[in-house]
């Protein structure tokens, strides 16, 4: 397998990182999250299309998370303007009869949905979400367990997880790391940038014939990973002073 580096990719506005599970964005609902620094209002359309938007409307900068939902379009809470899925205002309730100028825009980004997980960039990606061979079909049944929002910038996360002895992970995309497989199931952790001190960690398995119950795996690795977690903190506090 391809040795895979984390540090220059992970910090590319260019690269596709994982924002969400799919299961924290349901319909209906606008959901807040953070990507390298940049605050997000997720939410889906009609057809379940999952939107990835800055949260800021571009009218007065509010932030669009405590908007709602109306058919495919998201309505600020300040003054009720529309936005379409492209992002362009559609509709500006004190001019009902104006058909809004184009460049009245949301920001939007990049989206992608694979793996049960939300991916966006910030940039213009060249190449796809990367691929993560443990997520193959025949691989395993996937099983999410938890996401850890966790006070370390994510390419340190990562190299401090690589770093460990007792339970090895190896990378196999810039901020994907698969773990040792035990008799019941192999650790994946994806990882969010959320910015320069912060991350979250995407805990997922892939389970194997005969494996545990889901709480029974579910509660091994959870708290296996908030051991990783508290040594990943611990180091850059240290590294930090
Ligand atoms: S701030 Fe959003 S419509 Fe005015």
């Amino acid at each position: 397998m391809a040795v895979v580096t984390v540090t220059e990719e992970s910090r590319s506005a260019d690269g596709w990182f994982v924002v969400a599970t799919s299961a924290d964005v349901p319909p209906g609902q606008i959901v807040q999250t953070f990507l390298q620094g940049q605050e997000l209002a997720l939410w889906r359309d009609t057809h379940g299309a999952a939107q990835v938007w800055e949260d800021r409307c571009p009218h007065r900068g509010t932030r669009f998370t405590i908007g709602r939902i109306a058919g495919d379009q998201l309505a600020c809470a300040y003054h009720g303007w529309r936005f379409a899925a492209g992002g362009h205002c559609t509709y500006i309730p004190a001019h009902p009869g104006l058909t809004p100028p184009k460049p009245i825009c949301a920001r939007t980004y990049a989206v992608r949905e694979r793996y049960g997980m939300i991916w966006a960039s910030l940039g213009s990606p060249e190449s796809d979400v990367p691929v993560l061979p443990p997520f193959a079909d025949g691989a395993g049944r996937r099983l999410f367990c938890r996401s850890f929002v966790t006070r370390c910038p994510a390419d340190e996360a990562a190299q401090q997880l690589l770093a460990q002895t007792d339970h090895r992970y190896r990378a196999i995309a810039p901020l994907a790391l698969v773990g040792d497989t035990d008799t019941d199931a192999t650790p994946v952790l994806l990882i969010q940038p959320m910015s320069e001190q912060r991350s979250i960690l995407h805990l997922w398995l892939v389970t194997h014939d005969g494996a545990d119950s889901d709480a029974a795996l579910r509660e091994r690795h959870v708290t296996l990973i908030k051991t990783q977690r508290s040594r990943v903190e611990a180091a850059a506090a240290a590294l930090a002073q």
